[in-house]
């Protein structure tokens, strides 16, 4: 794979975060201090302007860019760049006085007062008006300066908006969706059930509480809509630096797993994905190991929007947060082995909100490299400079990524689709964690995955899971079926393909739109599971896969129409009856586990899988995650030891990065230790 490192004239990774100088301009001391002990940190970038609207425009048309003329250059004299972010993400108070319809309205039709942040109307003209003027402002500002090296739009896009704009929009975006014909809506949403049949468009209403709520056909297209309004305003602000600028790339930071937008939607026409990762390390009923992996599901959702470049973390915190239900900071050690994992799982930054801590208001107590104190003697600058110092000493990893031959299908309309369904047990439906679970069998085995939507190309994959596919969206099933026909290993479990894109149940049989053929079976009924059942799978005692495996929450009652048995149900009424199947399907073989199963068992299978995927697995001992970057003919192996022991790992010949040492074969891991060893490949 060719390399495109994100920021050529830096040369580096990046190392830097949320700057907010704007808090303190009458403190030109502080100022000064700060860019000494950026260097001291290894610190080459600030993000800065994400909240700076007033005091750019304190009153509407006076603009004040001096100031922060003044920082970008001292920063750029430094060595220090800027991710200059737009203001769009808060609002001065006399935009909302002079122009109400920039507050946002709730489901509930209650127009906000002023305040807060990430609350504006995502429809309003006048508000995208404003906002276009102030992008045309820093464009024209800031767009030639050599230090800045990429513009953030707004901050973490989210929630949505009910006002009679947003309505109206919403409208259009059905009359587009259903070719202005209220009977295809009609349809496509069953609204004949309980008489909620619509005459005409204008009488739709987004979904509230107070209102309608059960037609779930509804519920999608509003979660739909609002992802496509909210990217239509993020491309409205991209399109002012696409004009102006189009030297500059473009990002905005994405938040965990948010699951009101569609980030696959929102990612398309961004040149680098970032996002924010805040895990709740130090929770007591987790280990780091565990946490981290989960922290790995995101870092891989976020790599696998653009796999032919390295993403960036935008945010994370070197001590600790304001908003978890316990704010505790980081444990020694700890800060190294996480950022360094965003590096291992594709990350070409390793940035922090924020530099300094403010003085006052909501995040004056949240985590910062610098506290109140003003010190660097802390234990968290400390460990920030030794974050500094090891990514430079990484800086020829920059512009590569991680390649996986194993994809895992992720999927927001999904996420969606299951979370709405009036359906199975809404205790234990868990989409995400059945996603992370599986993902969970991948990192303990060293294996690298993707994790895409179903509308991604699953070519160049050999092996693909698609846990939970309850909604297929047009061409995804004929997809499924080329790709085991040429020779893929597929994977798909209980509750797969009940419902169209639309989530109208298919008839004659789950999994539909010709999943039947593919698996070679039909689902007749699912069995919800109280969390005190348990059922098992028995695979016998011959063969590749053996034993008894427990099975909860969900059984389905498969009926087989050329799938061969491969475990059955040990109880309940339909003991004896396939468990787990297997479907010859041209060159390739389609799975179907037709109930939760255990992790052993997943995994016992997935090896399997894998072996005939021509997947190599890799042992790695409890506790160490593994990841490989390549490009240009580099490889770059990169082993977290999330455990207080020391561990044991086996290397190929190489150099290691972090130490200069030569490697080869066994080598030994301090505890919290992390080794990044440069092999050929
Ligand atoms: C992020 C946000 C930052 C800051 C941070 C605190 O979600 O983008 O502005 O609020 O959280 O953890």
């Amino acid at each position: 794979m060719k390399r495109r490192p994100l920021f050529p004239q830096v040369g580096a990774l990046l190392h830097g975060g949320d700057y907010n100088p704007e808090q303190w301009l009458d403190r030109p001391d502080i100022l000064e201090e700060d860019i000494r002990l950026m260097k001291q940190a290894g610190v080459n970038t600030a993000t800065l302007g994400v909240f700076s609207w007033s005091v750019y425009e304190p009153r509407e048309g006076e603009y004040h860019f001096e100031w922060m003329h003044r920082i970008i250059d001292n920063l750029y004299e430094n060595g220090i760049y800027t991710v200059l972010a737009t203001p769009s993400g808060a609002r001065p108070a006399w935009l909302d006085e002079a122009y109400p319809e920039a507050l946002r309205t709730n489901l509930k039709r209650v127009r906000n007062l002023h305040g807060q942040r990430h609350n504006h109307c995502i429809t309003s003209p006048a508000y995208r008006k404003l906002v276009r003027r102030m992008d045309e402002k820093l464009a024209e500002e800031f767009g030639s300066h050599p230090g800045v090296i990429l513009w953030h739009i707004s901050n973490e896009f989210g929630g949505e908006c009910a006002c009679e704009l947003c309505k109206e929009k919403f409208r259009e975006y059905l009359r587009e969706k259903y070719h202005n014909n209220i009977e295809e809506l009609n349809q496509e949403w069953w609204t004949t059930f309980w008489s909620h049949r619509f005459l005409d468009f204008s009488q739709i209403e987004p979904p509230a509480a107070h209102g309608e709520k059960s037609i779930h056909g509804l519920n999608l297209d509003w979660k739909r809509f609002t992802t496509a309004n909210t990217r239509d305003f993020m491309e409205a602000e991209m399109a002012v630096f696409r004009e102006k600028t189009p030297h500059i790339p473009i990002t905005t930071n994405f938040m965990h797993l948010y699951m009101a937008l569609d980030y696959n939607q929102m990612a398309k026409p961004l040149d680098i994905i970032s996002w924010d990762s805040y895990p709740r390390y130090g929770d007591p009923d987790r280990s780091l190991y565990d946490c981290s992996v989960e922290n790995a599901f995101d870092h891989v959702t976020m790599r696998s929007f653009k796999k032919d470049r390295p993403f960036m973390m935008m945010e994370s915190v070197p001590s600790l947060v304001n908003w978890h239900d316990y704010n505790k900071p980081k444990r020694p050690g700890v800060h190294r082995v996480t950022a360094l994992q965003a590096i291992a799982c594709g990350s070409d930054t390793v940035q922090y909100f924020q530099w300094r801590k403010g003085r006052g208001s909501y995040e004056q107590y949240h985590g910062a490299v610098l506290d109140h104190l003003g010190r660097s003697d802390t234990r968290v600058f400390r460990d920030v400079e030794e974050v500094g110092r090891l990514l430079a000493s990484l800086k020829e990893v920059q512009g590569s990524v991680v390649q996986a031959k194993a994809a895992i299908l992720f999927d927001w309309d999904n996420r969606w689709a299951i979370d709405d369904a009036a359906a199975f047990s809404n205790k234990t439906k868990k989409y995400e964690q059945t996603c992370i679970d599986l993902f969970r069998l991948f990192v303990k085995n060293g294996v690298e995955v993707d994790l895409i939507s179903s509308e991604e190309p699953f070519d160049g994959y050999d092996f693909l899971a698609a846990p939970m596919l309850y909604l297929l969206k047009p061409g995804v099933a004929h997809r499924l079926k080329a790709f085991t026909e040429r020779g893929g290993q597929l994977l798909a479990t209980y509750i797969t393909g009940y419902v169209n894109e639309n989530t109208l149940c298919y008839l004659g049989g789950f999994p539909g739109d010709g999943l039947t053929e593919l698996f070679g079976l039909y689902t007749e009924e699912i069995d919800t599971l109280y969390p005190k059942e348990k059922n098992g799978a028995d695979f016998g005692e011959e063969g590749s896969l053996q034993g008894v495996y427990v099975l909860k929450d969900y059984c389905e009652l498969v009926k087989l129409q050329g799938a061969r048995p491969l475990a059955v149900y040990t109880g309940d009424f339909y003991a004896g009856t396939p468990a787990v199947t297997v479907n010859d399907y041209g060159k390739g073989k389609a799975y179907y586990v037709a109930a939760r199963m255990e992790a052993a068992g997943m995994e016992a299978l997935l090896k399997v899988m894998w072996k005939n995927a021509g997947i190599e697995v890799k042992a790695l001992p409890e506790g160490v995650e593994y990841h490989r970057r390549t490009g240009d003919g580099a490889a770059y192996d990169f082993f977290i030891n999330y455990t207080n022991e020391e561990q044991v790992i086996e290397t190929e010949a190489g150099t290691d990065l972090l130490t200069g040492e030569a490697k080869e074969g066994k080598t030994t891991l301090a505890p919290l230790g992390v080794m990044v060893c440069r092999v050929q490949v």
